[in-house]
C-alpha cells in the first residue's frame, strides 16, 4: 500500500505537464446546452478532471480513474458522454467563467497530463431595439433603448435620401442638426450571440415646428369625423326607435340640447342634437 503510494507520488512529481495550454472561447446563450471536448488520447488507464477556475476554484466533476464524482450543485445539469465530451445543460449568466479540463494518463512510462482551459461566456440575447425622438431643441435627438440582452453594444445606421448607407455613431443617443430630416435612421444592437435592428425611423415629424400642434390637429379632426358619426347612428336609432314605439317610449330617455363645440382655427362645427320623447 505504502508503495503504492509512493510510485504514485513519483508518477505525479515526474508529471511533465503538457506545455501547449490552450484556451477556448465557448460563447453561449442563456438556456442553451455547452459541449466542453474531451479529448483523450491514452491507454485504458486514465482519469478526467473537470475544475472551475474562476471565479471561483471548485471540481465539478472527474471520472475514469477512481470513483466518479460528481460536484453537488451539478449533479443535474452536467452529463458525462461516452463520446469524449462532456455537456453542461441550461447554462445561465453566472456559469460564465473559466474551466478547465486535465486528463491524466497513467498508463505511460511518466504520467502526462493535458490541460484544456475554457472561456466560457453566456449571453442573454438581445430584443429589437426601440427608438425615441426628441424635437423639443434646434438639433433634434435619437434615442435607441433595448430591454434585453447583455453585454450590448451599439451603432446608428444612416440611410440618405441618395447615397449609399452609412455607419455613423456608436453612442445612445444620436444627435442630428438641424437639414437632415429626409434621412432615415436605424438603431443596431448586438452581442457576441445575437443581433438586432430598429425599424427605419425619420425626422419628419420635426420638420413641423409645431409637430405637437400637428398631432393636435389630426387628433381632433378623427374625433370630430368620429363624433359626427356616432351623432348619426344615435340620432337613426333613437328615431328608430321612436317609430317602432309609438306611444310606448316611456323607456326613451329624455334628451337635452346636447352641443359639440370644437374650435380650432381650421374647424370649428356646432352639432345640435335635439331628441325628444313624445
Ligand atoms: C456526444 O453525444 C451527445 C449526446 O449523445 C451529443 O449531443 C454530442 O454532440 C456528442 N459529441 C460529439 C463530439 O460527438
Ligand atoms: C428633450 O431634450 C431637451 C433638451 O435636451 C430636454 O430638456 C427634454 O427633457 C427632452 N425630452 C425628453 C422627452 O426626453
Ligand atoms: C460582459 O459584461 C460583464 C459585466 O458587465 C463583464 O464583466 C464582462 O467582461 C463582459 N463580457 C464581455 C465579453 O464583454
Ligand atoms: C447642434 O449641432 C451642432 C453641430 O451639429 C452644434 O455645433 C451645436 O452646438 C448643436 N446645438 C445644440 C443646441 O446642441
Ligand atoms: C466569442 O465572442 C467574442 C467577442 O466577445 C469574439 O471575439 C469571438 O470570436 C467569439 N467566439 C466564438 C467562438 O464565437
Ligand atoms: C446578425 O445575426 C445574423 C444571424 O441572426 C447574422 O447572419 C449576421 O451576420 C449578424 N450581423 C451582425 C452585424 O453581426
Amino acid at each position: 500500500m505504502l508503495t503504492l503510494l509512493s510510485v504514485f507520488n513519483l508518477l505525479i512529481l515526474c508529471g511533465t505537464e503538457s506545455s501547449a495550454i490552450s484556451t477556448i472561447i465557448i460563447n453561449a446563450t442563456v438556456g442553451d446546452q455547452v459541449l466542453f471536448p474531451v479529448p483523450v488520447h491514452c491507454g485504458s488507464q486514465y482519469g478526467v478532471t473537470f475544475l472551475l477556475t474562476s471565479p471561483v476554484n471548485a471540481k465539478l466533476a472527474s471520472w475514469g480513474f477512481g470513483t466518479p464524482h460528481k460536484h453537488a450543485l451539478y449533479e443535474k445539469r452536467l452529463q458525462i458522454h461516452q463520446n469524449a465530451s462532456l455537456a453542461l445543460q441550461k447554462v445561465q449568466i453566472y456559469d460564465t467563467g473559466l474551466y478547465e479540463i486535465h486528463i491524466d494518463c497513467y498508463d505511460t512510462a511518466v504520467m502526462e497530463t493535458t490541460k484544456t482551459k475554457f472561456d466560457l461566456q453566456v449571453f442573454e440575447p438581445v430584443s429589437k431595439p426601440l427608438i425615441t425622438i426628441n424635437c423639443s431643441t434646434k438639433n433634434a435627438s435619437l434615442s435607441c433603448c433595448v430591454s434585453k440582452g447583455t453585454n450590448v453594444t451599439l451603432y446608428w445606421e444612416i440611410q440618405p435620401m441618395s447615397g449609399p448607407s452609412d455607419r455613423i455613431d456608436d453612442k445612445a443617443e444620436l444627435v442630428i442638426s438641424p437639414g437632415h430630416e429626409q434621412d432615415k435612421y436605424t438603431c443596431v444592437v448586438q452581442n457576441p450571440i445575437s443581433n438586432a435592428t430598429s425599424d427605419l425611423q425619420t425626422l419628419e415629424k420635426c420638420n413641423d415646428q409645431s409637430s405637437t400642434g400637428f398631432v393636435l390637429y389630426i387628433s381632433i379632426s378623427t374625433a370630430t369625423v368620429l363624433l359626427f358619426g356616432l351623432v348619426i347612428i344615435i340620432f337613426i336609432y333613437i328615431a328608430k326607435l321612436t317609430t317602432d314605439d309609438k306611444g310606448n317610449n316611456t323607456a326613451i330617455e329624455k334628451w337635452n340640447e346636447e352641443t359639440c363645440h370644437l374650435s380650432d382655427g381650421a374647424i370649428e362645427a356646432t352639432y345640435i342634437t335635439r331628441i325628444r320623447s313624445s
